[in-house]
């Protein structure tokens, strides 16, 4: 039996790597593409959903699959330090591969808007910790400034091959099911990762190695949600701390495939946002984070307005991130543990047998 070997590896003709790049991996990618039987069924119309888990990969999301390249690339160029603002994901993503690579990493976070799984990540994988007291986008604007004068490499999705890793995403599900499905869902915040799954998505078709190709449908959360709005939001707010992003980076390009694909980019509540995350948790067995949740947010919402026609209907969601990244959320929205006494009959009656 082969082994997996990494996104890079698997898919290196598809990637700007070359004998002498340095392969920086925790053999990322791979994850899961998994049938939904029970909301499929639930939301009718002949809808196929299915799930693209990347809160399975190695630092529980999809930021590892651009990580591997871009810290692999900057292996290659002698890079001392990387650096990166980030609303927690990137940033444990960063100072992991950074740590395998034996590369110093800073990352630079938006203060009080981190999941507490996340910033412990970029904790023990030993990066440089700055919470910046300001929102992502002020952290991200300094980032750039640094990265512009002083000799550090930014591993942010400006870093072209960060979109170049994740595009490898699109392929594993064309890999999977033998085509493009007809929708891909997926969570909007700093809009690398739509772009990404355009592109990956492209390149197969024009292989030949799909037949079709999909509407890509983005989703923002209501209070955080410039490309809906068609302008920058100052202080956005939502429940989704990892797509909390007022001006997003790949604003253009994010545009560009929804406009292409002939798509759509809306936006969803965080009521709605956190029931996905609930009904797909207790009905799926699948465990992402808020910000993940949005896809299928989205889905269920535009399934409302009958906007699934095309073909068989497969819609896959991307979930970004994994449940435990963001322990506290779950946790603020389930009812208490029954606290009981050590004696069968406490059980009996909380059981109601
Ligand atoms: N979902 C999760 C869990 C994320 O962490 C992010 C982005 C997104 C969705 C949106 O992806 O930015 O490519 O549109 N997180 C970045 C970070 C901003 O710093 O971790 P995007």
């Amino acid at each position: 039996m082969a082994y997996w070997k990494g996104v890079i590896e698997e898919y290196r003709a598809y990637l700007p790597v070359t004998e002498k790049t340095p392969v920086i991996t925790l053999k990322e990618g791979d994850t899961p593409l998994i049938y939904g039987p029970n909301i499929s069924k639930k939301l009718g119309n002949d809808l196929k959903l299915y799930f693209k888990f990347e809160g399975l990969n190695p630092t529980g999301s999809f930021k590892d699959r651009g990580m591997t390249m871009a810290m692999s690339k900057a292996a290659e160029d002698g890079a001392k330090v990387v650096v990166c603002a980030s609303t927690g994901n990137t940033s444990a993503a960063a100072a992991a591969y950074a740590a395998h690579a034996g590369i110093s990493c800073a990352v630079f976070l938006p203060h009080g808007s981190i999941a507490l799984g996340k910033m412990a990540q970029s904790l023990i994988y030993g990066a440089k910790v700055i919470a910046v007291e300001g929102s992502f986008d002020k952290a991200l604007k300094l980032t750039r400034e640094l990265a512009d004068k002083y000799p550090v490499t930014m591993v942010n999705s400006n870093n072209p091959y960060r979109i170049e890793g994740q595009k490898t995403a699109a392929f594993e599900i064309v890999d999977t099911i033998g085509d493009a499905p007809e929708y891909h869902a997926i969570p909007v915040g700093n809009a690398g990762n739509i772009t990404a799954y355009w592109k990956g998505y492209n390149e197969y078709y024009k292989k030949g190695l799909s037949k079709q190709l999909p509407k890509m449908c983005g989703f923002q959360a209501a209070g955080s949600a410039p490309i809906v709005l068609g302008k920058i939001v100052e202080d956005p707010q939502t429940i989704a701390t990892a797509i909390k992003i007022g001006n997003p980076y790949s604003w253009k390009s994010a545009e560009a495939a929804r406009d292409e694909s002939r798509g759509l980019i809306e936006a969803v509540t965080d009521q709605e946002i956190l029931e996905a995350y609930q009904l797909l948790a207790s009905t799926e067995g699948i465990f992402c984070e808020p910000a993940s949740a949005a896809s299928l947010a989205g889905v269920i919402k535009k399934n409302k307005q009958n906007y699934f026609v095309d073909g068989q209907r497969r819609v896959v969601c991307t979930l970004t991130g994994h449940g435990l990244k963001d322990p506290d959320r779950a946790v603020s929205i389930c009812s208490k543990p029954h606290v009981v006494k050590p004696e069968l009959d406490e059980i009996l009656k909380v059981l109601n047998l």
